[in-house]
Formats: structure tokens, C-alpha cells, sequence
């Protein structure tokens, strides 16, 4: 059975924002794109680098060091150098708006 966890309401992300969040031991980005929100492990898969602290456009994060880019929806690696999938989203965590 999925654990859901409360990290903020809703209209505490504004649309198109990446907060950084600690869950246990793990650090996470949580975004808001338009109604919906996800969240993924705070490592790029390149390099280890705070994805949080990258660019979104849209559902595209780009990693602040070296540019490699990801999906959110999906995980997926969009641009090089990263080669590895993003985890979160499309593995263990899913992000369900209560409001
Ligand atoms: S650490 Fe993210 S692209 Fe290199």
C-alpha cells in the first residue's frame, strides 16, 4: 500500500517552480507544472548534480553543471551528458494533489 506524504499545499508552489525538499534521507525536487506536480530524486544521474536548483522549462529540468536534461513526466534523459534515467516519477514517488 503507497505512503503518501505531505510536503506544502498546493498554492504554495507557484506554476513552473522546483522546491527542494528532505524526505528521510533523501533529498527531492518537487515541481508544479500548471495543475500537476512531480517529484524526483534531487541527483542528476550525470554527475550527482542538485537537479532542484536546475531550469524548467515546461516538463524539461535541466541540470545546473553540465546541461544534461530530463523529462519529469517520465524520467527520461532528453539531452547528454546524463545517460541514466531520473528516478522519481516514473518509479516510486508520485506527487497527488489533495485540493
Ligand atoms: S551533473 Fe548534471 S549534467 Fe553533469
Amino acid at each position: 500500500m503507497p505512503e503518501f506524504i505531505t510536503v506544502g499545499k498546493a498554492d504554495e508552489f507557484a506554476d513552473g517552480q522546483v522546491k527542494r525538499l528532505t524526505l528521510g534521507d533523501k533529498e527531492i525536487g518537487v515541481a508544479r507544472v500548471g495543475k500537476e506536480f512531480f517529484a524526483f530524486e534531487d541527483v542528476c544521474t550525470h554527475d550527482d548534480g542538485p537537479l532542484a536548483e536546475g531550469t524548467l522549462e515546461g516538463e524539461v529540468i535541466e541540470c545546473p553543471r553540465h546541461g544534461a536534461k530530463f523529462s519529469i513526466r517520465t524520467g527520461e534523459v532528453l539531452s547528454m551528458p546524463a545517460s541514466w534515467l531520473l528516478q522519481g516519477q516514473s518509479g516510486k514517488w508520485r506527487c497527488q494533489s489533495l485540493s
